[in-house]
Order: C-alpha cells, then sequence, then structure tokens
C-alpha cells in the first residue's frame, strides 16, 4: 500500500519535472549588473539620438480634447474631492494646475533650455490633434495653436535641438467620439479621413524638421486602458480580445495612412523620414517559476501585449493572439522603418489554474523584500531593457529608437531614476554590443508632468515642477547623472557621482 503511494507520487513528480522542462515558456530571472560591470567604461554609438520626451495632453492647456473632458468631470475645485472621480486626486490643486498643466505653453524657452544644458540632441513631443482641430470640419486648423507649435519648432532649431513627432498620444479631440452612423472614435468609417487630415497639415507645416515619425504612441496600452480596463477616455470596458480587434484595426489602418502621407512627403522634400509606432513594453515573468500555466500565460500576454501590433504591420495581416481572428489589412504590410520601444520594468503573471483566462498581472512582487519599485509600485528590471531590445532587433531586424524609459520618483535626490538611467543605460549598451541596431534613447520625462489616470502625484521628471509655486522647475539630482552620460558614456566616475541606495 505505502509502496504504491510513493510510486504514484514519485511518477507525479517526474511527469512533473518532465513537462516543466518541455513546455518551457518564460521564467523568472534576478540577474542584475555588477559594480564591475557598471563601472567598466561603457560608450554609445557616435550619432545616437541622446533625447527626453513629453506628449502634449501632460503639458500643456487643453480644452477640446476627450481628456480635457474627464478632467472636468474629475474636479470640482481645490479641497473638493469627487467622488469616484476617473482621475485621482485632483481636488488637491488649484485651477491654474488643472489648466496649465506645467505651463509648457508659457516656459517654452525656459524648458527648451533646460534640454540645451542637458546636452541632448533630439526632442519627442506630440503634436495636439485636439488643439489644431478643436471642432469638426474646420477648414483651418486654430491659428493659436499653430502659432505655439511654430514656437516650438523655431526654438529647437535655435537650439540645434531635432524634433521627433509624435501624432497620436492617447487624447483625441471630443468631437471624434461624438456617434456617426453608430460608430464612434477610431471605429467611425470616416475616423481614418479625419485623423489624415491633422496628418497632412502637421507633415506639411512642420515636417522639413522631423527625421523620427511616431504614428501611433503605445496602441495597446490605449486599447486595454480605453476599451478594456475603462480607465482612459472612452471608458469602455469590452469583455476580451476579439471586442477590442475593430479598435486595433481601426488604429493600424491609421498607421498606415499617416505613414504614406509622411514618406509622400519626404519623397518629395528629398529628405529621409523614418516611421513607426513605439510600444509600452514590460519583462512578462511568471509570478511563480514552478507553475507552468505562469511561464506559458506569461509568454502569451507578452505576445499579445507587446508583439501583435508590430507583428502585423510587418506581415499586412492582424493575427490577435487567443483567437482565430486573420484580417489582412491592405496598404499595411512593412509600413514600419523601425520599431519603437518603451520599457518600463517588469510585471509577474499569476495564473489561476481552475480559471486560466483570471490571471492577475503583478506589477511587483509583495513578498520579494529585495525587489525595488517605484512610487507607483512598478518593479524595476534593468536587464529586461536588454531581453526586449534583442527581441525586437531577432524579429524584425530593423533599426530600434527606444523612445520611452522613466520612473516615477520625486526626490531632488531621486535615487531610484539616476540608478534606472545608470543600469538601464548600460543594459542599452550591451543589447548593442550583441547586435541590436538601437539608434536612440528618450528618457521620460523631462519635466515632471500629468500623469494621466493618476494625475499630478506621479512624478517622472528629470526636472520637477513646484505646481502650486508658478510651476517652478527644479533640476532632480539624476539632470546631471544623464547629462554626464550624454557627454562621455558611463564610467566609474558617473556611478561615483550617484546615490549608491538602489546601486550594486
Ligand atoms: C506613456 C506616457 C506615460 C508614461 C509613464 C507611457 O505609458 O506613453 O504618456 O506618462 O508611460 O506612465
Amino acid at each position: 500500500m505505502f509502496n504504491r503511494k510513493l510510486q504514484t507520487t514519485l511518477f507525479i513528480l517526474v511527469v512533473g519535472a518532465i513537462l516543466l522542462v518541455s513546455v518551457g515558456g518564460k521564467r523568472r530571472g534576478s540577474k542584475r549588473l555588477t559594480t564591475q560591470e557598471i563601472t567598466a567604461t561603457i560608450t554609445f554609438p557616435k550619432n545616437f539620438l541622446w533625447g527626453t520626451a513629453t506628449a502634449a495632453e501632460q503639458l500643456e492647456p487643453t480644452d477640446a480634447s476627450d481628456w480635457a473632458s474627464l478632467v472636468r468631470k474629475s474636479y470640482a475645485g481645490k479641497g473638493n474631492p469627487v467622488a469616484n472621480a476617473p482621475i485621482k486626486n485632483l481636488h488637491k490643486w488649484s485651477k491654474p494646475v488643472i489648466q496649465y498643466k506645467t505651463d509648457h505653453e508659457r516656459k517654452l524657452a525656459t524648458d527648451v533650455a533646460l534640454m540645451k544644458e542637458l546636452g541632448v540632441n533630439s526632442y519627442r513631443f506630440s503634436i495636439a490633434w485636439d488643439r489644431l482641430f478643436p471642432r469638426s470640419n474646420m477648414a483651418l486648423p486654430d491659428a493659436t495653436a499653430v502659432q505655439f507649435y511654430d514656437k516650438l519648432f523655431a526654438e529647437l532649431k535655435k537650439n540645434n535641438i531635432e524634433p521627433s513627432v509624435t501624432l497620436f498620444h492617447f487624447s483625441a479631440p471630443a468631437w471624434f467620439f461624438e456617434a456617426k452612423d453608430g460608430k464612434k472614435g477610431w471605429e467611425r468609417n470616416d475616423a481614418v479621413e479625419h485623423f489624415s487630415r491633422f496628418v497632412k497639415f502637421v507633415v506639411d507645416r512642420w515636417g522639413k524638421n522631423v527625421h523620427v515619425w511616431c504614428t501611433l504612441n503605445e496602441p495597446m496600452v490605449y486599447i486595454y486602458s480605453g476599451y478594456m480596463q475603462g480607465i482612459f477616455p472612452p471608458l469602455e470596458k469590452r469583455p476580451n480580445e476579439v471586442s477590442i480587434a475593430p479598435v486595433m484595426e481601426a488604429l493600424l489602418n491609421a498607421h498606415a495612412a499617416a505613414y504614406k502621407i509622411i514618406k509622400d512627403r519626404a519623397a518629395k522634400n528629398k529628405m529621409q523620414a523614418l516611421v513607426g509606432v513605439t510600444q509600452h513594453t514590460r519583462e512578462f515573468a511568471p509570478y511563480r517559476n514552478y507553475a507552468i500555466l505562469d511561464r506559458i500565460i506569461a509568454g502569451k500576454v507578452e505576445q499579445a501585449f507587446i508583439w501583435d501590433f508590430t507583428d502585423a504591420i510587418q506581415t499586412g495581416v492582424l493575427n490577435i493572439t487567443n483567437t482565430d481572428i486573420a484580417k489582412t489589412i491592405p496598404g499595411l504590410k512593412r509600413t514600419q522603418d523601425y520599431i519603437g520601444i518603451n520599457y518600463y520594468g517588469r510585471f509577474y503573471i499569476k495564473s489561476n489554474i481552475f480559471n486560466p483566462t483570471k490571471f492577475e498581472v503583478k506589477n511587483h512582487d509583495k513578498a520579494d523584500t529585495n525587489e525595488i519599485k517605484n512610487e507607483l509600485g512598478w518593479a524595476d528590471y534593468p536587464i529586461g531593457m536588454k531581453t526586449i531590445l534583442l527581441a525586437a532587433a531577432s524579429r524584425y531586424a530593423l533599426p530600434i529608437y527606444i523612445l520611452e524609459s522613466g520612473t516615477a520618483n520625486a526626490d531632488l535626490n531621486d535615487k531610484l531614476r539616476q540608478q534606472l538611467l545608470i543600469t538601464h543605460l548600460a543594459e542599452v549598451a550591451n543589447a548593442i554590443k550583441d547586435g541590436a541596431d538601437v539608434r536612440g534613447y528618450f528618457h521620460w520625462s523631462l519635466i515632471d508632468n500629468f500623469e494621466w489616470a493618476e494625475g499630478f502625484d506621479a512624478r517622472f521628471g528629470l526636472v520637477a515642477i513646484d505646481y502650486e509655486n508658478n510651476f517652478l522647475r527644479k533640476k532632480r539630482k539624476s539632470f546631471d547623472i544623464y547629462k554626464n552620460i550624454i557627454q562621455s558614456g558611463i564610467s566609474a566616475a558617473v556611478y561615483n557621482s550617484a546615490a549608491k541606495a538602489y546601486l550594486p
């Protein structure tokens, strides 16, 4: 009797072990660079683009965007919390903060001077569709908005900073979401037509100055947050991948149209323009290495969240993981000249064996007391930067731009951000050494700004903003670290000048 039990247990263990090895899936690692590896001099390619990144809705006053409507719903004056407000904690702030966000519009010259001092040669920003076309069917865009962007391009040019433009960064005109023929937003039959009108204007007016274009920022974050989780406009809660397919398809169509407009214009101007989208990436790791299902689902989620969209652009066919959708999209195939990567650390996948579709995504592991996490609870994981860059390189054999990387850390002595710059850029250098054609790094962000549903609490800037003190700019310690890395790479000197709290 006892022997039978033992035999069965052994049998289960052996089968389990075989399955674990053969099924594979993703694994959770814990490797970090050593002090020695970080202090060995690390340099970057000669023509590397060094930049900072921002987005219009997060910096500029907006009035006619879908987000502006959401802000209005979430704000009833300082000290007056709104019950169930879609955006967190806006009641902490006075009206000018809500309206002017960072006051970038009036402090444009100061902000460009900061970039100059930082030593970047490029600046990624977005142009607000809703500011240029606050009403539908306007024949000409709003003159004041045009003037503002004219000034921005002129200021950048004066300072020898190359503009890199994003066309859709999460916000759109509110009118675009009014129903037309029973459809709204990107799913309207005339969506591409409206978006193209905006893109054409931008390309005609400012295109001569732009070599790196991003048509869509993080389409999958936009879709998950806006159409499944319901925390971004249009605040929908669709049940599954099949129900978001029409939005993916619509965004792919919008991308293809923008790609063509930009490339046609660049050919006319006899200039080179590189066009792509940028993806929000994380290292998707199993919460428990021993759980086969965690490992398998982590791989599936990575495919769905990071690669489905760029795969579709590469092949011209939208295949959505876990569905049998296979939709050919005319004019889409190979409309990307580079892969855009935004990297923000690690997510853990914890599955539920009784209900495999109901898995948890954790932004850190509570049980791991050594884990470094930021002020939003996001797990720091430098080596994941290298992994994702090498994965992108081997999938597509295209140039790569890191269009965002950064963290939420408010202190002026921002130990976490200092560490992030050093360790993540060291991993970028490693990926380049291993063959990834990485052409640039844009830190998110230049200044603190409006962090979407998180409101103004999360601080991502190399430069802090004192919101209630005339939006005063104050450089954080990481500003100098980044500046030194841009000047001469990573070295013992850079390492020694940084706070050591999170460095090896
Ligand atoms: C977005 C930014 C955002 C940043 C930090 C990215 O997902 O593109 O707009 O502020 O992450 O959350």
